[in-house]
C-alpha cells in the first residue's frame, strides 16, 4: 500500500508551511521525506536545487546535518547537558564552522532564555524545552526547519507561544518552516497550507498535482 500517492509542491524561502490532515493521513511519512529520513520510492525531492534522491548514504546524512534542522513533538533534549550545550550539538554534529557558542547565545535571546543558557535540560518546562528545540533546529542556518507537531505535548497557551515563535523567526530570518500540526487554528495566517487525505496531497483546498521542489 502506497502511504502517499502523487504528491508534489514547492516551497519557497522564508514560507511558512503548514502540513495537516487526520491521524494517519501520511503527515508524517511526507515531512520524513523532505526531511531525507525517509525515500519516495517514485519521485524527486529537490532541495536548494540539489536532487536529493540522486545522493548516496553518506551524502544525505552530510546534507541533512547542513542543511535541515527538526523539532519534534517531544523537544529530545540531552538531559545531561546544558541548554546551551543542547544547542552547539548540531553544530558538532555538521562540523559546521559557520555557527559559534555566540551564535548559540543569540539564538537564545531571540526565543527569550537568555536567562537559562547554563541550566541543565531537566531542569526547564517543557516550554522552555521547546524553544530551546527551535534554538537549536535553527542554529545551523538550515535551508528548511521541519517540525512534527511541535505543539502537540504543549497546553493552549503554551502552544500558542511556540506557534508565534516559530512565525516570528521565519519573517526575522527569511527562514523556511515546514510544520506538521493537528493545531491549525493557533497559525492564524500563514504562506501554504497542505492538506493531506489519503496519501494525497491539496494545497490551500484547491487539488493539485505537485514534485517536492523546496
Ligand atoms: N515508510 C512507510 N511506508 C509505507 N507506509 C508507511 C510508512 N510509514 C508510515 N506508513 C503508514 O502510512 C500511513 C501514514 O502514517 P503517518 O505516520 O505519516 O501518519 P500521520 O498523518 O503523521 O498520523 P498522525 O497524525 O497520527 O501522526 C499510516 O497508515 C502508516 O502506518
Ligand atoms: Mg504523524
Amino acid at each position: 500500500m502506497k502511504a502517499l500517492d502523487d504528491v508534489s509542491f514547492s516551497i519557497e524561502q522564508g514560507e511558512v508551511v503548514l502540513i495537516v490532515g487526520s491521524s494517519g493521513s501520511g503527515k508524517s511519512t511526507l515531512l520524513n521525506m523532505i526531511g531525507l529520513l525517509d525515500s519516495p520510492t517514485n519521485g524527486n525531492i529537490l532541495i536548494d536545487g540539489t536532487n536529493t534522491t540522486t545522493l548516496s548514504d553518506n551524502q544525505i546524512s552530510s546534507f541533512r546535518n547542513k542543511k535541515l534542522g527538526f523539532i519534534f513533538q517531544f523537544s529530545n533534549l540531552l538531559t545531561d547537558l546544558s541548554v546551551l550545550e543542547n544547542i552547539l550539538l548540531p553544530i558538532q554534529i555538521a562540523g559546521s564552522e559557520l555557527s559559534s557558542e555566540k551564535d548559540a547565545i543569540d539564538l537564545l535571546k531571540a526565543v527569550g532564555l537568555e536567562d537559562q543558557v547554563y541550566k541543565r535540560a531537566n531542569k526547564i518546562s517543557g516550554g522552555q524545552a521547546q524553544r530551546v528545540a527551535i534554538a537549536r533546529g535553527l542554529i545551523n542556518r538550515p535551508s528548511i526547519v521541519l517540525a512534527d507537531e511541535p505543539t502537540g505535548n504543549l497546553d493552549s497557551v503554551t502552544s500558542q507561544t511556540i506557534v508565534d515563535l516559530m512565525k516570528s523567526m521565519a519573517k526575522k530570518l527569511n527562514q523556511t518552516f515546514v510544520i506538521v500540526t493537528h493545531d491549525r487554528q493557533h497559525f492564524g495566517e500563514v504562506d501554504k497550507v497542505i492538506t493531506i487525505k489519503d496519501g494525497k496531497a491539496f494545497q490551500d483546498e484547491e487539488a493539485s498535482t505537485m514534485e517536492i521542489t523546496v
